[in-house]
């Protein structure tokens, strides 16, 4: 009979070999060692983005003299909006806030190895994590727009 620890690994290599199937084996890496996840502690801009699913992807900016100096996500979503937040923080990383609008949901899918890289019901999740960065960009000139408006 199977000992508790054999089952529970025999399990984890389930999971593992049925995530490296979606996503292959760079995307298993990111899901499994997710970089930029959480708040960065001096994020200073945020947006979100909630998906037909119900997801919602959170995205966080710390800019500084208009440059992109740390980014981070959460979700509460699939292992799809997982690596496709890193991967968003990941591109917004050392940016120009003037370069972020071109970051979209294909730019994410090309980052994470292309199209192929996310099963198809889930490619939605990369362009859930363009917008959440995109509504950070969105907070980011709402509220420089009002500093300048009352300097
Ligand atoms: Fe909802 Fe991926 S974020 S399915």
């Amino acid at each position: 009979m199977a000992t508790f620890d054999e089952i529970v690994n025999e399990l984890q290599d389930k999971i593992n070999q049925e995530t490296i199937e979606a996503f292959g084996e760079e995307g298993f890496e990111r899901w499994r060692n997710t970089p930029h996840r959480g708040k960065p502690p001096l994020a200073n801009y945020q947006g979100a983005s909630t998906g037909s699913c119900g997801d919602t992807i959170q995205l966080f900016l710390y800019i500084e003299d208009d440059r992109v100096c740390d980014a981070g996500f959460l979700t509460d979503g699939c292992g799809s909006s997982m690596i496709s937040g890193s991967m968003a923080a990941e591109l917004a990383l050392n940016k120009h806030c003037d370069e972020l609008a071109a970051i979209s949901g294909e730019a994410v899918l090309e980052g994470l190895g292309g199209p192929d890289c996310l099963p198809e019901d889930d490619q939605h999740c990369a362009w859930l994590a363009a917008n959440a960065l995109h509504e950070a960009l969105g907070d980011y000139y709402k509220q420089n727009i009002h500093k300048r408006i009352s300097d």
